[in-house]
């Protein structure tokens, strides 16, 4: 290869969807572009194949990439959303349907997983990962690259995923976009990378690094993040892409002095592919020839790719993705809808249920549909749908209106989602008199949550705090929807709402799955990865946090709290209620003393008291109450999600590894210390019915630098038994972090 063709395939241009810049077909020609980003369509990419297969001189084939974040064109729950199912097997069914879309549209490729851990709610970007628990998010990161890659990464329906963005970019400061991460080692490795390992554990193909600088270093020129931990203590062997021109950003962020000396830094570091910036195809070149990039640097790199593209099976057929016959097939079918509505009303919590007015009769006569995101299509589909379309979306009032077909639904917006304009505010008010019960539907439009989207106030905006107080005030048969990307401070909302149930943004199937669960068709049991917080200002919220030397006590003038809000959330992270109730009883923890390469089985009774059927998410979590360095209040540990019918009991056995309990030290390495293990078992971090212990004993000793994850089973123990939703032989299960 010559020099241009070498750095050409580092070199990842944007397209314009079914579009590109005339001359880039010109580049592909004279083998000046690797990939491309935002390019689709079965018809285009077959075309730029050809060009680059047939036309340029090594004929290597390109490799398209494309933000496949929730669903291709048939629009998936945002990430946030499906994280609160709970369930790595829907996130993992989520990923496995995008990436049939996407790959016969042409793309080998999805930037995604985002597995960013986000503790703070003004942060925009929440939205896209998992929430603000570690544990969560490497359960969900892995299942999704599984989801993406399926079982053969260069099977013609498969994704190479990426893991992004490496790394801490969600602990910017102020919750701002872009902005600086200033954390401890301690933070960083125990927080921020375990989601990143659990991706490469799960076979990863790719990384991108992240905007963000971390202790003066940005990511995307990172040598000791992208090369030491990545490649050397992880061993991962795929390819690192920069975000979005970071590779240029460097002299902004004064790290480099110009473009070409950000182009040296950036590839020496560990990035293998220049995203948009132009530097890689253009300005090393001049470098390269005078000695001032090495030649193995670049073949490293060079390598690196073309070992992406054999991965995706491209060298054996360019072409096996760009199928005009297969796109037509795949796209937005039934199967797909259907596998859409089922994660959407999982994805959905139930915060709040005063009095039970939840579920509603499907006899009502005339129901309000009040709000102004009750009905709008681009909203339902939330941010980065890509190519999802507006037009497939059922919004809410589609939904009741498809599931209650003989009864009068009205709709009236009320006001605006942001701004000041309070004409329909009396409308609504009068239709909500009128309405035997009303569903009103608050929160942020998709553009408010997403990337660029920080906000410095988390409460609801616009008028919609007003017009949700004058409906309830008018109507107290009120259940209100939020649909927002973030958490949301709604403390008065959250008082007053006689039910409140968080959607999210759902996808194509928004109406439907929230009409599955206002009507009983489907008993919810999400349960949220992310604290809901009582005020903006107490951002960044987490139930993970240190006890600090003074721990918050209201009574208490001199703790860790604020003297103008509460210290608590309105809603904790794990909240989730259900139209049933379920009864914790008879934690057994043994053995009591496990020595670090022991296991602990935590096991307990879980029983759905209520009349319906119900899945619930029972939670364990652990605390390290006494450490070398100081650990967190509570961490989860371990879920079950046991499908239970009525007066139906199940014994559930989760399996802990002591290994579970390493953390990063001050000597910088990881070990599982001696010392006592609280175990808390509960229906949310704040919930907790059941508690327990067990000892670690022995020296401390080093542990690798792994995520662990439990293994969880609920089996029967007698109670009405049948058939048992997501039942796999004698056992309920349910939470299907396998153990690695
Ligand atoms: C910038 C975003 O940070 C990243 O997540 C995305 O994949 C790229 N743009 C490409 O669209």
């Amino acid at each position: 290869m010559t020099l241009e063709e070498k750095l050409g395939q580092l070199a990842q241009y944007g397209g314009a969807g079914t579009r590109i810049d005339p001359k880039h077909r010109a580049w592909i020609r004279e083998g000046r572009v690797g990939s491309f980003l935002s390019v689709y369509g079965a018809a285009l990419t077959r075309e730029l194949q050809t060009i680059a297969v047939e036309e340029s001189r090594l004929g290597i084939p390109l490799l398209f990439a494309y933000d496949v974040i929730h669903g291709f064109r048939t629009t998936f729950p945002v990430p946030l959303a499906e994280a609160a199912s709970f369930s790595p097997e829907l996130a993992g069914e989520a990923a496995r349907v995008a990436a049939i879309e996407a790959a016969a549209a042409g793309i080998h490729w999805t930037f995604a997983p985002m597995v960013d851990v986000a503790r703070d709610a003004r942060w925009g970007r929440v939205v896209e990962g998992a929430g603000e628990d570690p544990y969560l998010g490497a359960v969900m990161a892995a299942a999704r690259v599984r989801g993406f890659q399926g079982r053969d990464v260069a099977a013609p329906d498969a994704l190479l995923a990426c893991a992004k963005h490496f790394a801490a970019y969600g602990a910017a400061e102020g919750g701002r976009d872009y902005n600086t991460a200033d954390i401890s080692e301690a933070t960083l490795r125990d927080v921020y990378l375990p989601p990143f390992r659990a991706a490469v554990d799960a076979g990863v193909a790719s990384f991108m690094s992240s905007f963000n600088e971390i202790a003066g270093v940005p990511s995307t020129a990172n040598r000791r993040l992208l090369t030491a931990i990545l490649r050397g203590e992880w061993q991962f062997d795929g390819l690192v892409v920069s975000d979005w021109s970071s590779v240029g950003e460097l002299v902004a962020h004064g790290f480099a002095g110009d473009r070409a000396h950000a182009g040296r830094l950036a590839l020496a570091a560990g990035t293998d592919i220049d995203m948009a910036s132009g530097i890689y195809g253009a300005d090393l070149i001049a470098d390269a020839r005078a000695g001032r990039l090495s030649a193995a640097v670049i073949d490293r790199a060079v390598r690196r790719v073309l070992r992406a593209k054999e991965r995706a099976g491209l060298f054996d057929d360019p072409y096996r993705h760009s199928d005009a016959e297969r796109e037509r097939r795949v796209t937005l079918t039934t199967a797909h809808r259907e596998a859409a509505r089922r994660v959407a009303r999982e994805s959905i919590v139930l915060l709040g249920n005063r009095g039970g007015l939840l579920p509603l009769s499907p006899a009502i006569s005339t129901l309000a549909v009040i709000g102004p995101l009750a009905d709008d299509r681009e909203a339902s589909l939330g941010p980065w749908s890509m190519r999802g379309e507006p037009k497939d979306a059922v919004t809410v009032l589609d939904g009741i209106r498809r599931a209650l077909p003989r009864a009068r639904v009205l709709y009236q917006r009320g006001v605006p989602v942001e701004g000041k304009d309070p004409a329909g505010l009396a409308a609504a008010v009068r239709l909500a008199r009128r309405a035997e019960v009303v569903v009103l539907v608050v929160g942020e439009s998709h553009r408010m949550s997403g990337e660029a989207r920080s906000r410095s106030s988390i409460a609801l905006p616009g008028e919609q705090a007003e017009l949700a107080r004058r409906v309830i005030a008018a109507n107290p048969r009120t259940a209100v929807l939020l649909m927002n990307g973030r958490p949301l401070a709604i403390p008065e909302l959250a008082a007053a709402a006689p039910a409140l149930v968080e959607t999210w943004f759902l996808g194509v199937e928004t109406g439907n799955a929230v009409a599955d669960v206002l009507f009983a068709a489907h008993n919810p049991s999400g349960k949220l990865p992310v604290s809901f917080p009582a005020a903006t200002g107490q951002a960044p919220t987490y139930y993970n946090h240190k006890s600090t030397g003074r721990p918050a006590v209201a009574t208490e003038e001199w703790s860790s709290k604020y003297f103008d809000a509460p210290i608590e959330p309105v809603f904790p992270f794990g909240h989730g209620l259900s139209y049933t109730r379920f009864d914790y009883r008879d934690l057994r923890v043994s053995p009591a003393e496990v020595d670090a390469s022991g296991t602990a089985v935590v096991e307990f009774e879980l029983a759905n008291v209520g009349d319906r059927a119900g899945l619930e998410v029972a939670q364990l979590y652990a605390r390290d109450p006494v450490g070398s360095t100081t650990r967190p209040v509570q961490e989860l540990k371990g879920f079950a999600r046991v499908a239970l019918a009525p007066r139906e009991r199940r014994r559930v056995r989760i399996e802990l590894p002591a290994a579970m309990f390493a953390f990063y030290g001050e000597d910088g390495r990881r070990a599982v210390e001696p010392g006592e293990i609280r175990v808390q078992v509960g229906s949310s971090s704040s919930d907790i019915r059941l508690r327990g212990a067990f000892h670690i004993v022995g020296p401390r000793t080093p542990a690798p630098d792994r995520v662990l994850f439990s293994a969880a089973r609920a089996d029967e123990i007698g109670g009405a038994g049948g058939d048992k939703a997501g039942g796999t032989g004698g056992s309920a299960v349910v939470g299907a972090q396998r153990r690695q």
